[in-house]
């Protein structure tokens, strides 16, 4: 494909990259639209926030902000020196950003390197391989994390990282419990072999849970079905929880979410850089009671948003998208409404 130079052909590349950022269970709670100038607005699409799991709208926030970074990647990588503007109006709280681009700058190397991630990075779920990172992999973790106005707590101590576990565990136990969750959980886990183009398919997680010391319990997708992947390794092969940490913010608005999805996204790009993967658990940060004991007592006080778990696997996870078509509209044309 030649590169894209008019506003309306940067506008789909940037989108057509956009959509593979994570969100909460695949629910990809965003459109956006253009008006034909060098400019692109992103929403927020409320039909698609978890309205039991996510009642604030904070995870729609969060996997809109990794959508955000990622569109301002894309306009580096074309040569383009983004300018981004943070839900620009009060009275449209969905208007997460606008992104504008004119001067030009060419790409640094690493940007690139960052990009040719953006494709193939894939929420890891399961253990990881016992060999340890690569050295520096935390510390550039960590200032990718800074760079976005967020944190990368990593959580070393034994004691503390098995606190943590258990706060999962305890999650995973209650969610498992409640059928209200159960159902919301139900409309974004497609049975194998289904069309969908969003919620989270079979073939991106383990179909059975490898135990690891401590434990941090995935999400049962399957619920029951027995749906999900073979296991790569023999069951003997000994598998590490890998390094555990938290992504945080020090306050906690609507900005800060978007802030930490853009820290988010910057994380998983620059582990790829690393030859590393990370693995998601939101589980315990969507019961306020289980957030506010990570909060005082494994986070300092700051906001957490996400345990995060890094290490080295052979990755075989196949995550779906919807179609850039669906989700970009001219101005007038949209959806997206008065947000
Ligand atoms: C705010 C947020 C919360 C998430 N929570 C979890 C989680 O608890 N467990 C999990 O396995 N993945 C979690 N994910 C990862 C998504 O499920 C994943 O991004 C989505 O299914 C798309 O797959 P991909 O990341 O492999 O492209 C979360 C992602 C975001 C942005």
């Amino acid at each position: 494909m030649s590169e894209p130079t008019t506003a309306e052909e940067i506008a789909r590349y940037v989108v057509a990259r956009a959509v593979w950022a994570p969100s909460v269970h695949n629910t990809q709670p965003w459109r956006f639209t253009a008006d034909g100038g060098p400019r692109i607005s992103l929403h927020a699409d409320a039909d698609r926030r978890l309205a039991v799991a996510d009642p604030d709208g904070r995870e729609m926030m969060i996997s809109c902000g990794a959508a955000l970074f990622t569109v301002r990647l894309a306009l580096r990588v074309l040569g383009y020196i983004p300018e981004t503007t943070v839900l620009p109006d009060p009275a449209r709280p969905a208007l997460v950003a606008q992104v504008s681009w004119r001067d030009r700058a060419a790409a640094d190397e690493f940007e690139r390197r960052l990009s040719a991630h953006v494709l193939t990075r894939r929420t890891h779920r399961g253990a990881f391989d016992p060999e340890p990172l690569p050295p520096d992999t935390l510390a550039a973790l960590r200032a990718a994390a800074g760079r976005e106005g967020a944190a990368l707590r990593i959580v070393a101590d034994d004691g503390r990282r098995a606190a943590l576990a258990a706060a999962v565990q305890t999650a995973e136990h209650e969610l498992s419990h409640d059928g209200e969750r159960l159902r919301e959980l139900a409309r974004w886990t497609p049975a194998p072999g289904s069309a969908c183009r969003d919620g989270v398919p079979a073939t991106s997680y383990p179909a059975r849970a490898e135990r690891t010391q401590p434990y941090f319990p995935g999400r049962d997708f399957a619920r029951g079905h027995g749906w999900g992947m073979p296991p790569l390794s023999p069951a003997t092969s000994h598998r590490a929880a890998g390094v555990a940490g938290l992504l945080t913010t020090n306050a906690d608005h609507p900005a800060d979410w978007v802030n930490a999805g853009q820290a988010l996204q910057r994380i998983l790009l620059t582990a790829g850089t690393c030859g590393a993967a990370v693995a998601l658990h939101s589980q315990p940060l969507e019961l306020p009671l289980l957030r506010e004991f990570i909060r005082t007592q494994l986070s300092d006080g700051a906001c957490p948003h996400l345990v995060l778990r890094i290490g080295l696997v052979t990755q075989v996870a196949v995550s779906v998208r919807r179609d850039p078509d669906d989700v970009l509209f001219p101005i007038g044309g949209d959806r997206a409404g008065p947000g």
